[in-house]
């Protein structure tokens, strides 16, 4: 191949490259954005699926002039800032930056506050955040109240140091919604900023920025990446000032994720409309088979008529959609609930959610554990909860696999039933 031919074959490159960069338009639609958002094909080689950047390292051709825009990989590399477009194209948000995981998305944003600072959160948020927010965030000079009812409480919560509002909409495990219009409305008349975890929805189902939260934070781990293979997290904002605070922090803390796992984490995130729809399809119908059986106290999922925000779900999700996750009771207590996820076949008795295959687990034993059980059990958590994240597979197994275990469980605890 002559040296013109190259030359001609990189200028078709290049100049496909920048027709491609300007893919998506932000007015595009959401399984667009999904796919091309922070996807420009290799400027070099014309690669359609971006090359993962491996290099620790960038070269400079004089002192403080890098050959391109990044340094060091810890301060921000190519495939981390691919993905971080991407997740802020499908917020709605101008900025996005993505960190080890999710919990330590949320001690950045904790760190971001100065001592003596106090944050409202409502109480059944994940386990781990109740644990940070009360033996590592306590221990840096945050307080933290927590309660049961945020849209009615928060007015007499504010406090003259009050900096944040932790919002986890629906929650976990109780699937409980808050109208975050209300909340943030309330909190900006005191220039309190509003964080909402979005991890049980992901982004394809809610935008919390649209709502009016200030920040959207995620577990990648969970629907964003939605194959069981990476643990992230991720936060996406419109302003400038928490942009250049958490930026920083991003750095100075260094609790970053890899380029593989950013590489991976931004592969699933292009088929997350796919999956959040199927994982949608499956929860109704198992949430509709749970709410018919006998052996069941009470389900909670969004996308039923009986949950009592349902009109929260219909104002603030796609299309009133009740997400993958679904929390129930079942007849027997404790012991029940344990029996029950041995006794499935596809769902697997293991923690964490929002990946392709369905998972159940007892959250009073497993992931919230931790929470003393006076607390749990004000926000629902009883020990005969049990959690379902519906995966995609076909939903008459998974609705026949959850209506054999309960038929199972209750031959074993007759006298419960
Ligand atoms: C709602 C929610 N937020 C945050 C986290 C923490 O994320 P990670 O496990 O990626 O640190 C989890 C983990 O289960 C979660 O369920």
């Amino acid at each position: 191949m002559t040296q013109d031919t190259l030359n001609k074959q990189a200028a078709a490159v290049e100049d496909s490259s920048i027709e491609k960069s300007d893919l998506p338009k932000p007015q595009m639609k959401f399984a667009t954005r999904a796919v091309h958002a922070g996807s420009p094909h290799d400027p070099v080689t014309g690669a359609v699926i971006e090359p993962i950047s491996l290099s620790t390292t960038f070269a400079q051709t004089a002192v403080g002039a890098p050959v391109g825009v990044y340094e060091y990989s810890r301060s921000d590399n190519p495939n981390r800032s691919n993905f971080e477009k991407a997740v802020a194209s499908l917020e709605g948000a101008r900025y996005a930056l993505a960190y080890s995981s999710g919990s330590a998305a949320t001690a950045n944003i904790l760190q971001s506050l100065a001592p003596g600072s106090h944050v409202i959160s409502v109480s059944d948020v994940y386990g781990g955040t109740h644990r940070y927010f009360t033996q590592v965030a306590a221990a840096h000079g945050i307080a933290v109240t927590f309660s049961g009812s945020i849209e009615v409480d928060i007015n007499d919560l504010v406090r003259p140091e009050t900096k944040l509002v932790w919002i986890e909409t629906p929650s976990n495990p109780t699937l409980t919604l808050v109208d975050i219009r209300a909340v943030a409305e309330v909190a900006h008349s005191y220039g309190i900023k509003v964080v909402v975890d979005n991890t049980f929805m992901s982004p394809y189902v809610q935008n919390p920025l649209k709502h009016g939260a200030d920040i959207v934070v995620h577990s990648v781990t969970k629907y964003i990446n939605g194959h069981s293979d990476v643990v992230m997290g991720v936060a996406a904002f419109n302003d400038d000032t928490i942009y250049t605070r958490l930026l920083f922090l991003q750095n100075a803390i260094g609790a970053v994720p890899s380029p593989f796992d950013s590489w991976l984490a931004h592969r699933g995130l292009k088929t997350l409309h796919l999956r959040a729809r199927a994982a949608n399809e499956n929860a109704t119908a198992v949430a509709t088979a749970l709410e018919a059986s006998s052996h069941v106290i009470a389900v909670n999922y969004p996308g039923l008529n009986s949950h009592p925000q349902r009109y929260i779900a219909i104002k603030q999700h796609r299309n009133g959609m009740g997400g993958g996750m679904i929390s129930f009771r079942i007849k027997g207590g404790a012991e029940a609930a344990k029996r029950f996820c041995q006794k499935t076949n596809i769902f697997t008795l293991a923690e964490s959610l929002g990946g392709v295959e369905s998972l159940c687990e007892v959250p009073s034993s497993m992931t919230h554990a931790g929470i003393p059980r006076a607390e749990r059990e004000a926000a629902g958590v009883y020990d005969d909860l049990v959690r379902l994240s519906c995966g995609v597979e076909d939903s008459e197994d998974l609705v026949a696999d959850v209506l054999g275990a309960l038929e199972a469980v209750a031959q074993e605890f007759p006298s419960k039933q």
